[in-house]
This record gives C-alpha cells, sequence and structure tokens, in this order.
C-alpha cells in the first residue's frame, strides 16, 4: 500500500495498522521548519522558537503559521523545545486544526527579579518569526512558568495583540486559563464518549485526580453536564477523598475558583478520606474517570484494578502505552490526551482567527463542537476496525496532518 492512503482504502485491522504505520513512519522523518536559539549574551537571555508542519494550515485562516505555549524554567533547551512543538505538531492536527506546531521559550527563572526586562528582550529578539510579521511563529501563550503578567508585556514590547494567545478579554483574549477551556474540552470529550455508547452523563459517578487547573475546571463542566463528583485526589489535601453525597454549592465553588483553604475545610466536613496517597483514586467504583495531573498513572501492573467504564485524559500521557490494550480489553473506553485535552490551542486559535464581540462564548462552543466531532470520528473508526481509540486517534491527526483535513 502506497502513501496516499485513505480510510476507503482500508479494509481490515492489518490494512489500518499497515497506513497507520507508513503515517507515523513520515511523521517520524519530519524536521522542523524554523528550530533557533536566541541570545543576547551581555544581558544573559537565551530563548529557543521551534516551528513544525505548517503546511497543514495553507488551506485554512493562518496560512503557514505554526502555534503552541511559551515554556520558562531554569533548564529549558532546544531538545525539549523541539520535542514539545512536535507533540504540539500532533495536538493541533488531531483537533482537526489548520495549524501547525509550536513551542517557543526562555531557559530562566520567572521569579527572578530582573526577570521582566529579559523576557521583554526575549519578545523582541522574536519579533522576526512572528507570523504577524511574516514568519511562521504563531506567537506566545501560557505553558509552564508563564503567568498572565507576560501577556501585557508582550503585548507592550510588540506594540500588537496579535502574538499573545489566552490573554485577559478586555485584550481581546479569551483569558482560556481563568475560564477552564482545555477542561471544558475533557469534560465535553467524556460527554461525547459516553453518549457515543448511547448512553447519558445524568447521575454518572466521576472521579478526579489532581485539582489544579485542569482537574478543576473538568469538575466544573462534567457537573455542569449533569456528573455526580464523587472522589478526588490530589496530594494538596492529603489523599484520596470519597463523597458519599453530592458535595455541598458551595465546596463546588471553592474546588473551581481553587481556593485551597475553603476546599480543605469542606474536605473534612462532606468527604471520606480513604487514602493517604493519589492513586487510589482511580481504582474506585465510578463510572467515569478523569486522569489530570501527571503522566504514567495507569500502567500494566495496575490498568487491572481501574473500575470506571470511561477515562478522559485531562493530562498528558496518564495511561501508559502497555495499559491501553488492556483497558480496551476490560471493556473501558479512553479519550487519548490529543484528542480530549486541546481545548486550550483551539481556544487560542479562536483568539488568533475571530473578529467577534464575545471570544469567550465563542471559544467554548468551538470547543464542544470540534472535541465531539473528533471523538465521534475517533470512535467510529476504532469500532470499525477493532482498534483502540488511542490508534484511531492517532491515525486521525496524522492522515488530517499529512493528507490534509477534509
Ligand atoms: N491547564 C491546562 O490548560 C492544560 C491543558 C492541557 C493539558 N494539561 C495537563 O493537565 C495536567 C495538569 O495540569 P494543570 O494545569 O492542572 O496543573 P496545575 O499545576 O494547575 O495542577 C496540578 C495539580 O495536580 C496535583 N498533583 C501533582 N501530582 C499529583 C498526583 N500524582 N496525583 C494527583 N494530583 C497531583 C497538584 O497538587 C496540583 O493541584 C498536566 O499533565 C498538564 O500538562 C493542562
Amino acid at each position: 500500500m502506497g502513501q496516499a492512503v485513505s480510510a476507503e482504502a482500508m479494509k481490515t485491522k492489518e490494512e489500518f495498522f499497515h497506513v497507520l504505520g507508513a503515517l507515523k513512519e513520515k511523521f517520524e522523518s519530519m524536521q522542523p521548519e524554523l528550530e533557533v536559539t536566541i541570545r543576547d549574551p551581555e544581558m544573559g537571555v537565551e530563548g529557543y522558537v521551534v516551528v513544525w508542519n505548517t503546511g497543514i494550515s495553507n488551506s485554512g485562516k493562518l496560512p503557514g503559521c505554526g502555534k503552541g505555549g511559551t515554556r520558562i524554567t531554569p533548564f529549558l533547551n532546544i531538545d525539549e523545545v523541539k520535542m514539545l512543538a512536535r507533540t504540539m505538531a500532533m495536538k493541533n492536527a488531531g483537533a482537526s486544526l489548520r495549524l501547525g506546531g509550536a513551542k517557543s521559550g526562555m531557559k530562566a527563572d520567572p521569579s527572578a527579579p530582573d526577570f521582566e526586562k529579559k523576557y521583554r528582550r526575549f519578545v523582541q529578539l522574536c519579533k522576526p518569526f512572528l507570523h504577524e510579521n511574516g514568519g511562521p511563529f504563531g506567537g506566545f501563550g501560557f505553558d509552564i512558568g508563564a503567568q498572565p503578567i507576560h501577556a501585557i508585556w508582550a503585548c507592550d514590547e510588540l506594540g500588537s495583540t496579535r502574538s499573545f494567545t489566552g490573554k485577559p478579554v478586555d485584550m481581546g483574549g479569551t483569558d482560556y486559563d481563568r475560564n477552564g477551556i482545555a477542561g471544558l474540552g475533557v469534560a465535553t470529550a467524556a460527554k461525547a464518549m459516553i453518549e457515543k455508547h448511547g448512553d447519558t452523563v445524568q447521575g454518572k459517578a466521576f472521579g478526579v485526580q489532581g485539582i489544579g487547573a485542569m482537574g478543576a475546571a473538568v469538575i466544573r463542566y462534567f457537573a455542569e453536564y449533569g456528573g455526580q463528583l464523587r472522589a478526588i485526589a490530589d496530594p494538596k489535601y492529603g489523599g484520596t477523598w470519597m463523597f458519599d453525597a453530592a458535595p455541598s454549592e458551595s465546596l463546588m465553588t471553592a474546588i473551581i475558583k481553587h481556593d485551597a483553604d475553603e476546599i480543605t475545610k469542606g474536605l473534612a466536613a462532606e468527604g471520606r478520606k480513604i487514602d493517604d496517597g493519589v492513586q487510589a483514586v482511580l481504582f474506585q467504583q465510578l463510572d467515569v474517570l478523569f486522569p489530570c495531573a501527571v503522566q504514567n498513572v495507569i500502567t500494566e501492573t495496575n490498568s487491572y484494578e481501574v473500575k470506571a467504564k470511561y477515562i478522559a485524559e485531562g493530562a498528558n500521557q496518564p495511561v501508559t502505552k502497555e495499559a491501553y490494550p488492556m483497558l480496551m480489553e476490560k471493556g473501558i473506553h479512553v479519550v487519548p490526551d490529543f484528542i480530549a485535552n486541546p481545548g486550550g490551542i483551539i481556544a487560542a486559535y479562536v483568539e488568533l482567527t475571530s473578529e467577534g464581540s464575545d471570544k469567550v462564548q465563542e471559544a467554548k462552543d468551538f470547543t464542544i463542537r470540534k472535541i465531539t466531532e473528533n471523538v465521534n470520528r475517533m470512535v467510529d473508526l476504532s469500532t470499525q476496525y477493532g482498534v483502540e481509540t488511542v490508534h484511531a486517534g492517532q491515525y486521525l491527526a496524522l492522515d488530517n496532518m499529512l493528507n490534509g483535513i477534509d
């Protein structure tokens, strides 16, 4: 079978894997289109910009553009940024966005007293690569180490708000972190998966590992969809907690607002601590599980203990590749990270392309629509060929990336 492949050309599971293998090989052989290290030795500034796969964007509203967030850590290096930008290429394609992948970053301590000066210099040095200036780099955004004030510094330095996404609403942004749009996407992914199986979210018991930005937003939106929060786990709150009845409105509000003191009080009053560790949440009698903390928590050695029927990955790679087939064998339906959690980049795309007056609502609507469509397509493909959802999702992402978006 050749490289120019389509779903119609595949008939069997074996052919599916043959085609997927060819797509993966092609992706493996790709190189970044832009890969730069930026330095101002006198000021001690070092940063990186990497852009992949802008071909996917040529038929869209942002031709020749790649996008992703900006990571700032003291030990960052170009290899890490390359890997992250490549992952964004996969995530953006998996989200069916006509947008290449990119990542930028600084090797710096964002809490250092001279950081603002360095950050502003970094932004200046990136100017020639920016999409708004004719380059392929879609601009800055949030990632580890990035803080809301950076949006203000970057836009001020550039004299334009076009090259920073996730910025406040009054600057023309979607404020996607504060609005929990990535969490909305993950909650929507679970809803779409449940409904695709002829079921409903109403009354479904759910548990969340990791009550940070992602976990809190998932709780907010999945409860709005009708789910019943039954379990949470976070080392910040001392382990795994269960709720015998629906948590009070005040505790739900505290969780959504990340109010740690109120959450602690609420847990003491309404929760039942079942374990000092954070893994126990994964093995409770729940309908839906949202791992929203760290990678590799569901593995080949513990997947047999998972009882939930549905898993939506809020964290990046919480399920190992060895565990996927074991979960499938048990009839557990998983929405992998790159299909479930790209709400932030979907919102960024809206921010970059919309002229509308309510970009937050537009970003939410677009996230719900895109993620629902993608989950449905992934499940159809997985059912048609009898393959794991993660492989069906990989096929969709790579087919979009390498053969174009329909
Ligand atoms: N926030 C987003 O927009 C977004 C988007 C896509 C993916 N993600 C992924 O979601 C995950 C969480 O990101 P976040 O933004 O919520 O981070 P965060 O720092 O806001 O929150 C992480 C939370 O997890 C807790 N935690 C740490 N280790 C844990 C463990 N082993 N078990 C349970 N809880 C643990 C921390 O105490 C913290 O409360 C990461 O994998 C991240 O890459 C986040």
